[in-house]
């Protein structure tokens, strides 16, 4: 399969910015890269960023969240119809940050997926443990937990998905997990997905916290990790298309 190296913007950068970065990226790709490529902007640029990304092949459009709910009375969400309208591929759904900050448990992560995929939009769903779940020994209980629910739900179309696997320790903060440490992890998450598909191993398992130019290469190179789910790196052209260039 195809590796997938998808950055995540978050709450930055400006229209401008964010104009000269998708450029960036886009001249650095003039030989088409080997592996899928995703950028995940915040919501208001979308429109912006589909005319930027507009005929060529090298990078997908991506969004950051999505709404649980179809459509109606719900004020300030983005449903999976719109963002379809963007030409939205891929939205990260259950990022730790959401988890967090908006209150998103493991049914909702699961719903805002199946959003998604009925828009035909992948779903990059996010799993990742906490560092005291990580010292307690609960990372493959709670990884598995919150992929449980999605597949619970989705289990029918779970080919379809994505999964990014992020120790919530590593986000931001400069910490990345070993390769040895993610494989791990990347390993059972691999086993679960058998267990409900034939077909688990078209499932990309993206690894995200602090990956980086320097360390990509290693990352990428373990045999259960599928590609790269990037944060501050995705911010400088120059980065991000360094990790590109390490997956295959
Ligand atoms: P980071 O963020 O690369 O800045 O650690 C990754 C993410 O949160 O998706």
């Amino acid at each position: 399969m195809k590796q997938l190296i998808a950055g995540n913007w978050k709450m930055n950068a400006s229209l401008a910015g964010s104009e000269t970065l998708v450029r960036s990226v886009l001249d650095g790709l003039k030989t088409a890269p080997v592996c899928d490529v995703a950028v995940c902007v915040p919501a208001p640029y979308l429109a912006a960023a589909q005319r930027w990304l507009a005929g060529q092949g090298a990078v997908h459009l991506g969004a950051q969240d999505v709404s649980q709910h179809a459509s109606g009375a719900y004020t300030g969400e983005v449903s999976a119809d719109m963002l379809r309208e963007f030409g939205v591929r891929y939205a990260i759904v259950g990022h730790s940050e959401r988890r967090q900050y908006h209150g998103e448990d493991d049914a909702a992560v699961a719903v805002k997926a199946q959003r998604a995929l009925a828009a035909g939009i992948t779903p990059i769903v996010c799993v990742g443990e906490t560092l005291a779940e990580r010292d307690g020994g609960h990372t493959e209980e709670v990884v598995r937990r919150q992929l449980a629910a999605v597949v619970h739900l989705n289990g029918h179309c779970i080919t379809e998905i994505v999964v990014a696997y992020e120790p919530v320790w590593a986000i931001g903060t400069g910490k990345t997990a070993t390769p040895e440490q993610a494989q791990q992890v990347h390993a059972v998450l691999r086993k679960q997905l058998e267990a409900a598909s034939a077909h688990a191993d078209r499932i990309p398992l993206l690894y995200g916290g602090s990956m980086n130019a320097a360390n990509a290469a290693s990352l990428l190179a373990q045999p259960d990790i599928n590609g790269g789910l990037v944060g501050g790196a995705a911010l400088k052209a120059a980065d991000f298309l360094a990790i590109v260039a390490a997956a295959r």
